[in-house]
């Protein structure tokens, strides 16, 4: 049986790239894609989303709008990495779709509590929040009782190293720090299993602009050239011979869960700092001696974080599916 599996997203030229990811891996039944304000506002989210779908072929996917704005913080978006329009600002035909009417929280609720109705892990949905995580912390207090519909949550966000939104904090969890602090306390409460793809793993999968190149030569807009314009519009942007699927890093996670190698570590989201907000705090401390003099006590949340990555095993999956090789 197929992996059951949701995304959140704030498509975003590298989400984009984990939409095609997860619409066309044979070992995922990607369920829903939920949309929250991120990269670009939430509207240009579910559009790019949208459009994304269209090009998979996968018109049948359940898409809704979720969370306009975080939860405290003002909304800022990403344009300067993603485009005006979110992604990559293509000359891409638009989908005509709509999203459905129901708010992503509640389609989550409601795909979630289906899957608990089965009470077999096999039908247990993996989350996959690829942006920052207010439908998600929304979705956990507001329906604690989805937990039991939940395998576990892969989220692409945070870094035990340095930041990028920031020198110490990743966008992600910059965007809404009080959405991810609720997040990895719900967890706790709830008994779900966490893994944090972070920064640490997010830039080493890579594709080249010449394996771009090729993407994009299959036309028709497809899969296949979608994702050639988005690694190629990257590689512009930044000036560089390759970039990175991002996103898309997080659900090859999902896929081959043996490419990385992970820690069980206490992490916790500073919330107040000047310099640091939005920092996640990963303890690598491994002598029990300092945490037992330490005023700050251990965190309440202990979860998998990637520390390393096979990048090209990731970047040779995400190449054969959005290709068509796994078809
Ligand atoms: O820091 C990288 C993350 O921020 C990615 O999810 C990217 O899409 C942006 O949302
Ligand atoms: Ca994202």
């Amino acid at each position: 049986m197929a992996l059951p599996v949701v995304l959140d997203v704030d498509t975003g030229v590298d989400d984009a790239c984990a939409i095609l990811l997860a619409a066309l891996h044979p070992a995922l039944d990607l369920r829903a894609v939920t949309c929250v304000g991120g990269n670009a506002d939430v509207d240009a989210v579910v559009a790019n989303t949208l459009t994304v779908l269209d090009a998979a072929g996968r018109p049948d996917l359940v898409v809704a709008r979720g969370a306009e704005r975080p939860l405290l913080e003002e909304a800022v978006d990403a344009r300067h990495v993603h485009g005006l329009d979110g992604m990559a600002d293509l000359d891409w035909p638009k989908s005509p779709r709509q999203p459905v009417v129901a708010h992503a929280v509640e389609v989550l609720r409601d795909v979630l509590l289906e899957a608990a109705a089965y009470a077999d892990e096999e039908h247990r949905v993996t989350l996959v929040p690829l942006a920052p995580l207010t439908n998600i912390a929304l979705l956990l207090r507001t329906y604690p009782q989805v937990a039991q519909g939940i395998r576990e949550i892969v989220f692409m966000g945070g870094a035990a190293q340095a930041g990028n939104a920031t020198a110490s904090a990743e966008f992600n969890v910059f965007h809404d720090p009080e959405a991810a602090a609720v997040v990895l306390d719900a967890c706790v409460d709830l008994d779900i299993a966490v893994t944090m793809y972070g920064l640490d793993v997010f830039y080493a999968p890579r594709i080249s602009r010449g394996t771009a190149e090729l993407l994009v030569s299959a036309g028709g807009h497809g899969a296949s050239e979608l994702a050639g314009r988005l690694i190629a519009f990257q590689c512009e942007r930044f000036g560089s011979d390759s970039a990175t699927i991002g996103d898309a890093g997080a659900v090859c996670a999902v896929i081959e869960p043996g490419a990385v190698r992970r820690e069980r570590l206490p992490v916790r989201v500073e919330l107040a700092g000047t310099w640091s907000r939005g920092r996640t705090i990963v303890d690598l401390r491994d002598w029990g001696g300092d945490l037992s003099h330490d005023p700050h006590g251990q965190a309440r949340s202990t979860i998998d974080v990637c520390l390393e990555v096979d990048a090209q095993r990731f970047a040779t999956l995400w190449l054969d599916t959005v290709s068509g090789g796994m078809r």
